[in-house]
């Protein structure tokens, strides 16, 4: 079969095609024919080698995020999952190609009316979103900022405030042409990658996905009993010291913490996910696909992941 390997770390054109066995499914595993593949902001993280401490190495299949067909089944797993649509987690690897196999606890059935396409969009961001939200145990009528807003996580997080009836929706981006964009999703508020745009202004509940130098300067836009959840680095790691604007406001009882889905259960997880799939069958989420690309051109996504051209999600298909 066909598969995209990162045969060097580095620039996207280290992203190679090669030819490899078909995987089979071993005990408790199934085998997906692939029709769609997610690409994350982390496939990026993992191709530029900087997770080489993790076990990263050249030569793997990179992905985590498929949907397709199951063509065959590992012991212990019901035969009639056999020919059925589903979004399936590969795990840290094992996406990027024509064959997949995963095990059944990280397997969603697709509903009718969803496509392939539109499930890798949304089945690891919307769980993301939903649990981060909650995580910030954020509330209807409350005021919400998602800083990195463009991305699948920050798209989700905003259509799922919207229809919990958040107060005000803030959302940081780059362009006002994003701005729109965000804002016919739900974005009641649009700001720069600063933050600037409405002084003063505070927030109840800061969803941030980027991290960096200037996570410091949003955890002084906290209201009182603001909570802020990092959910990625995009932006890198925030100063060592940042932890001293919440101590240098005690008397207004911030917090801060992180948030993985990592911590969730599966179960949990695939609850959320069904739901969130069936709702976007019925037009209530809207998926936002930026491009859908060859999986011979793998490269060619990552490129435009770095260059900061992808606005929700970018999906390769085989
Ligand atoms: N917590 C979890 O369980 C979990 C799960 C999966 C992934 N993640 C993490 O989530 C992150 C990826 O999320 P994503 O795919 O939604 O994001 P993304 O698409 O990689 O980035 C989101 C947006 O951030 C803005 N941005 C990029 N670089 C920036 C910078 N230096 N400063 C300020 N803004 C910047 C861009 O929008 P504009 O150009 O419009 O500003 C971009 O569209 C990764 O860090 C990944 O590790 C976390």
């Amino acid at each position: 079969m066909k598969v995209v390997i990162i045969r060097e770390f580095g620039a996207p054109d280290g992203l190679a095609v090669a030819e490899a066995p078909a995987p089979e499914p071993a005990a408790g595993q199934l085998l997906v024919q692939v029709e769609a593949i997610g690409v994350g902001g982390v496939d990026a993280v993992i191709r530029r080698g900087t997770l080489g401490g993790y076990g990263f190495r050249e030569g793997i299949v990179p992905g985590s995020e498929v949907a397709g067909t199951v063509v065959a089944v590992g012991e212990g797993v019901d035969a009639s999952w056999r020919g059925r649509g589903v979004w399936a987690f590969t795990g840290v690897g094992g996406a990027y190609a024509e064959l997949a196999v995963a095990r059944i606890e990280d397997v969603t059935p697709l509903p009718d009316g969803l496509s392939p396409v539109d499930a890798v969009t949304l089945g690891s961001a919307g769980p993301v979103a939903h649990f981060a939200l909650a995580h910030a145990r954020f509330a209807p009528g409350e005021s919400l900022l998602v800083r990195g807003a463009g991305g699948s996580i920050g798209i989700m997080a905003v259509q799922l405030a919207a229809r919990d009836r958040a107060g005000v929706i803030a959302v940081t981006t780059s362009s006002p042409e994003r701005g729109k964009r965000l804002a016919e999703l739900g974005a009641t508020v649009v700001l720069d990658r600063t933050g600037e745009g409405a002084p003063g202004a505070e927030f109840d509940a800061v969803l941030d996905v980027i991290g960096g130098p200037a996570l410091p300067s949003f955890l002084d836009r906290l209201a009182d009993n603001g909570r802020l959840v990092a959910v990625g680095v995009v932006g890198g790691h925030p100063p060592a010291d940042f932890g001293m604007t919440l101590m240098r406001s005690f008397q207004r009882s911030r917090s801060f913490a992180t948030f993985s889905l990592n911590t969730v259960p599966v179960g949990e997880r695939n609850r959320v996910r069904s739901g969130q799939f069936a709702a976007a069958a019925r037009g209530e989420l809207r998926p936002v696909v930026h491009d859908v690309l060859r999986l011979d051109d793998a490269g060619e996504a990552h490129r435009r992941m770095d260059a900061g051209e992808v606005f929700g999600r970018i999906v390769l298909t085989p």
